[in-house]
């Protein structure tokens, strides 16, 4: 199979590096890639925005199979238009990536199939929203920009002032864009733990991986604003099997259910975003595409071909593949980011230390904003890559990732220091907040059947 991914973050240096070791993989390309998947692909010169580049590349060379990293040529549509030439894609159709595009139509799509969210009013107008928040009693409330917004979108507020300012900033200087800002919804705070589940589907089977535990906020201990993820790890000793079934039940299959209601054809990765509350599991977002760094560590543990999987789910034919195989032992994923970020930071900066953070036992360095540049690699972005650890247990894990990411130098490099620090708490949290008895050492059980949004 000749096979191209498409985007230029860890992500897909991760898709890349995992597709690459699949016997069935005859060529692996990259649209444009970065300095990482220069080394187990072949980087194109072409935008991950350009479908008209994509679309003329997949034809001169005979590409199989697509798989589209990010959201936005989902939403501009890029996956309709290779089916429409014959191309299969893993990625949904602008139809099905409205679900990450536009908070206030997912809103509706969850209220009109009774899936669990946070209560919401929609505003096209500053005047009403504004009025809307002076007369609000209850607090905190989350005021959210409808269109993307590079995860930029969201403000809790603590009281209406800045509520206030929150939808100036969005409707009136449309600090987030023309688009983002041209509506808002206005949300009930949920209180709770954060979770993400991701589920493959071809929009009948499903098929739910394994749990991953992202740090969105770019300080320790939970502090600063969000980013688009500083650190995960895998499995999630807070998400036991009984959680995971309620979640699959009230929400995962639900969701499916109502996509395919809904008269799309999603044939991809729905992404969603939980809060675990009082009352049960609730949506926050969906997203229709691979999470990063999420996959950073899935990849890590899957431990079986992935390309089949993908190629299955593009063609709807997901229903007839067994159940993958996942490694037992802990993955942690340290991003390493430049100063600054998640605002503006340097770039070009050379980075030294890769070989030999890699010398670290069972460590796997995954490239996001790099580039090559000469000899070497230089820094292209905000984060800039995410040192992946294995082992049988969760510290050495965190110790080899640390040990690793301590050895790779460049002007300006941070990282969390506490990735996979509170998995005790949030354990307790959990169970508390779920009603169910503290499950030690219950992992989620992933080779169970996929559930059937039909039945
Ligand atoms: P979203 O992009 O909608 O996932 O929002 C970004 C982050 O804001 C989430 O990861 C949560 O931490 C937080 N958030 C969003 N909506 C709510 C809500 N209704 N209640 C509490 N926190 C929220
Ligand atoms: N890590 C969160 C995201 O990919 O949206």
């Amino acid at each position: 199979m000749k096979v191209l991914v498409v985007g230029s973050g860890g992500r897909e240096h991760a898709l890349c590096w995992k597709i690459a070791q699949s016997p069935d993989c005859e060529a692996l390309f990259c649209a444009p890639g970065n300095g990482g998947t220069a080394n187990v692909a072949t980087n194109l010169d072409i935008s991950a925005m350009d479908t008209a580049g994509v679309l003329g590349f997949c034809k001169e060379e005979g590409i199989n199979l697509v798989v589209i990293g990010p959201e936005d040529p989902l939403c501009a549509g890029m996956a309709d238009d290779l089916r429409k030439a014959g191309i299969s894609c893993f990625g949904p159709g602008a139809a099905g990536a409205r679900l990450e595009g536009s908070k206030s139509y997912t809103k509706e799509v969850l209220e009109r199939h009774r899936i669990p969210t946070a209560t919401y009013r929609r505003f096209d107008r500053s005047g009403e929203a504004k009025d809307y928040l002076n007369a609000c009693m209850v607090w905190p409330q989350v005021v959210k920009a409808d269109g993307l917004a590079g995860g930029k979108g969201v403000f809790i507020c603590q009281a209406p002032a800045e509520a206030c300012s929150a939808v100036d900033a969005v409707m009136e200087e449309r600090r987030l864009g023309e688009a983002a800002g041209a509506s808002i919804i206005i949300e009930e705070f949920l209180e709770g733990e954060e979770c993400s589940v991701f589920a493959i589907t071809d929009g009948e089977a499903i098929l739910i991986l394994e749990p991953v535990v992202d740090h969105k906020q770019v300080g320790e201990g939970d502090t600063g604003p969000n980013t688009g993820g500083m650190g995960v790890y895998s499995p999630a000793p807070s998400l036991g099997q009984r959680v995971l079934r309620q979640i699959e039940q009230r929400v995962v299959i639900p969701s499916v259910h109502a996509i395919c209601r809904e008269g799309i054809e999603f044939r991809g990765v729905l992404f969603i975003g939980l809060m675990l509350t009082e009352s049960g599991p609730k949506v926050l977002e969906y997203n229709v595409r691979f999470g990063d760094p999420e996959t950073q560590a899935l990849v890590r543990r899957f431990s079986g071909d992935l390309l089949p999987y993908l190629a299955a789910t593009a063609n709807g034919k997901l229903e007839g593949m067994d159940p993958p195989e996942w490694d037992k032992r802990f993955t942690v994923g340290v991003v390493g980011a430049s100063e600054g970020y998640p605002g503006e930071c340097g770039k070009g900066g050379r980075i030294e230390g890769l070989a030999e953070a890699e010398a670290v036992e069972d460590v796997v360095v995954f490239h996001a904003g790099t580039t090559p540049s000469g000899d070497g690699i230089a820094t292209a972005g905000g984060r800039v890559l995410c040192v992946s650890s294995m082992a049988s247990d969760m510290e050495t894990a965190r110790e080899r990732a640390y040990e690793a990411y301590d050895r790779i130098q460049w002007a300006g490099k941070f990282c969390r220091r506490d990735i996979g620090g509170r998995v005790e708490a949030r354990r307790t949290r959990v169970a508390e907040l779920m009603g169910s008895k503290l499950e030690h050492g219950e992992v989620f059980d992933s080779s169970l059947p996929f559930g059937d949004p039909h039945s």
